[in-house]
């Protein structure tokens, strides 16, 4: 009896084991699909010169002229002080910057903002990706409807128009080329791509026909908060952006530089606009916390998620890691969108922005970054293409929305759900609309989170309240 008692004791223990060792291979599945990112060597600034940079500088430096602005845009957009600018700048929106030309000329253009502040919570946030950034119409009709009038108020001759003619060409070769489905959806991928087809690879001077093809499809993405940088050791959601962060960044001015002259003193000032980047915190959740649950969470999160986001603090606070997509299976469109324009790489890693000293190269992954979740509360929507409204929808993947709307207002904090808040419709109506049925606009994949019990995510999501 005993004896039986001893085998069968011993078959459970075997079983037990066996069961452990099949738990510890699904938990550790994946050890190929994580690939180490590596760092590479950044240059040093001058933050607060940077954050002045960004706020009053002229790397984009072609633009309306003011009057002509003040007098029709910016009464449609109001006074806004949001980044609470001094001088001639004050109370022009965030998304624009007003500065004298070399000619004397006063123009506005727009900045680094218009993409990478916004509103959470009814609350401003430097460095907040943009979920109010409206990709969804034709810049081409609109840079027509311009030219009349700068010709019109100024002159075809005039030195308004000669400031004005960069800013023209390039709205008028993005044309539609730029369209997303849904509002907050960015394709600044794409508009890279188009800036560089039409400039020399050498000098960067403008060329009006392209040197390569530029693709039909324009692939959303949600725009990556700017206090994560810090953490990471390659730039973009598949982690193409290597080498010098600044001279990757300083690519915006692309829109309307004339050569590499403006270029290098361009590129002098973004060492201090990384600076600045640098020094940026995520912000603190306004909110409520229930911290026992939050730390109930943490031994969770540490248990399911840390492999691929890290730990958030101590030494293995963040790897760096670039998850295959195979293994995530979030919207493959992206990384197709880099392997059918290898054109576009190549063009950018044989071009004056990958010459060293500080050169940069795009090299695109087979997959995402698994992101640092610093301050993720506040950068809903989630997934490099922002199709998933909130935390609770991350976790559960069954439950994720196939067409959402989002509220056309700053205020439209979900605090149960962490995230956006949003109406379930049944087709896409409007701009507002993301439909997770159009290519590229997929909510499907990582589905980590399915196999914890609803009070786990709960405390889950607690704990990311916290970082
Ligand atoms: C038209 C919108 C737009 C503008 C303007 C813009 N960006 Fe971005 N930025 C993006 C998008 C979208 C991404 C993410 C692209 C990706 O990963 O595929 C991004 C990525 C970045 C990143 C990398 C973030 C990360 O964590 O990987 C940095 C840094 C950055 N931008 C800085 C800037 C600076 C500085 C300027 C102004 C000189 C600027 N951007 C202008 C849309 C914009
Ligand atoms: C195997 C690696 C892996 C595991 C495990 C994992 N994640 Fe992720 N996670 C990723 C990757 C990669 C992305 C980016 C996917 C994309 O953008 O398409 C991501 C994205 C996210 C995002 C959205 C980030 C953003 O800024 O949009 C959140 C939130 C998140 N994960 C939370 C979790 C939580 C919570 C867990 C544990 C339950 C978890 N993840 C487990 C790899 C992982």
């Amino acid at each position: 009896m005993l004896k039986k008692t001893f085998v069968l004791g011993s078959i459970f223990l075997f079983l037990l084991i066996e069961l452990s060792c099949k738990k510890e291979e699904i938990i550790e599945d994946c050890t190929d699909c994580r690939t180490f990112i590596p760092a590479s060597s950044q240059r040093t600034g001058d933050a607060e010169k940077g954050k002045n940079y960004l706020s009053y500088g002229d790397f984009v430096d072609s633009g309306i002229p003011s009057d002509l602005f003040n007098s029709t845009l910016g009464l449609f957009l109001g006074k806004d002080n949001s980044l609470q600018r001094t001088g001639i700048n004050q109370d022009l929106n965030f998304a624009y910057t007003r500065f004298i030309n070399k000619d004397g000329v006063d123009l506005i253009a727009p900045n680094c903002y218009q993409c990478h502040a916004g509103y959470v919570d009814g609350k401003f946030m430097i460095g907040l990706g943009n979920t109010f950034a409206d990709f969804t119409g034709n810049q081409a009709a609109f840079a027509g409807i311009l030219d009349q009038a700068v010709a019109a108020r100024y002159g075809q001759n005039s030195k308004e128009m000669t400031a004005y003619a960069p800013f023209s060409r390039a709205v008028k070769v993005l044309g539609d080329k730029l369209s997303t489905q849904t509002v907050g959806s960015n394709s600044a991928d794409k508009l890279a791509l188009v800036l560089a087809a039409h400039r020399k690879q050498d000098d960067l001077t403008w060329q009006e026909t392209p040197s390569f093809a530029i693709p039909q499809s324009v692939y959303p993405v949600d725009v990556p908060a700017w206090w994560l940088l810090k953490k990471k050791n390659a730039m973009f959601h598949t982690a193409e952006g290597r080498g010098d962060f600044a001279r990757l960044m300083m690519a915006s001015s692309l829109l309307t530089l004339q050569d590499t002259v403006k270029a290098r003193s361009v590129d002098q000032n973004f060492k201090d606009v990384l600076a600045y980047l640098l020094t940026l915190t995520p912000p603190k959740y306004t909110g409520t916390i229930d911290q026992s649950l939050a730390s109930t969470g943490k031994t969770l999160f540490l248990k399911n998620c840390a492999k691929c986001h890290g730990e958030n603090e101590g030494p293995n606070s963040y790897p760096n890691f670039l998850v295959s997509q195979k293994e995530v299976g979030t919207d493959p469109s992206v990384i197709e969108f880099y392997k059918n324009n290898q054109a576009f790489t190549t063009w950018y890693n044989g071009s004056w922005f990958s010459k060293n000293p500080f050169g940069a190269n795009l090299t695109p992954g087979d997959g995402y970054v698994a992101p640092p979740l610093d301050g993720i509360w506040a950068s809903a929507p989630y997934f490099h293409n922002g199709s998933v409204p909130t935390l609770a929808d991350i976790l559960n993947s069954k439950n994720r929305p196939v067409y959402w709307q989002k509220a056309n207002n700053p205020n439209n904090y979900d605090h149960q759900k962490m995230g956006l808040k949003y109406e379930v419709t049944t087709a896409k109506t409007d701009p507002y609309t993301f439909d997770t049925t159009i290519k590229g606009y997929s909510n499907q994949g990582h589905t980590y989170g399915d196999i914890l019990n609803s009070n786990e995510k709960l405390a889950i999501i607690e704990y990311l309240k916290t970082l």
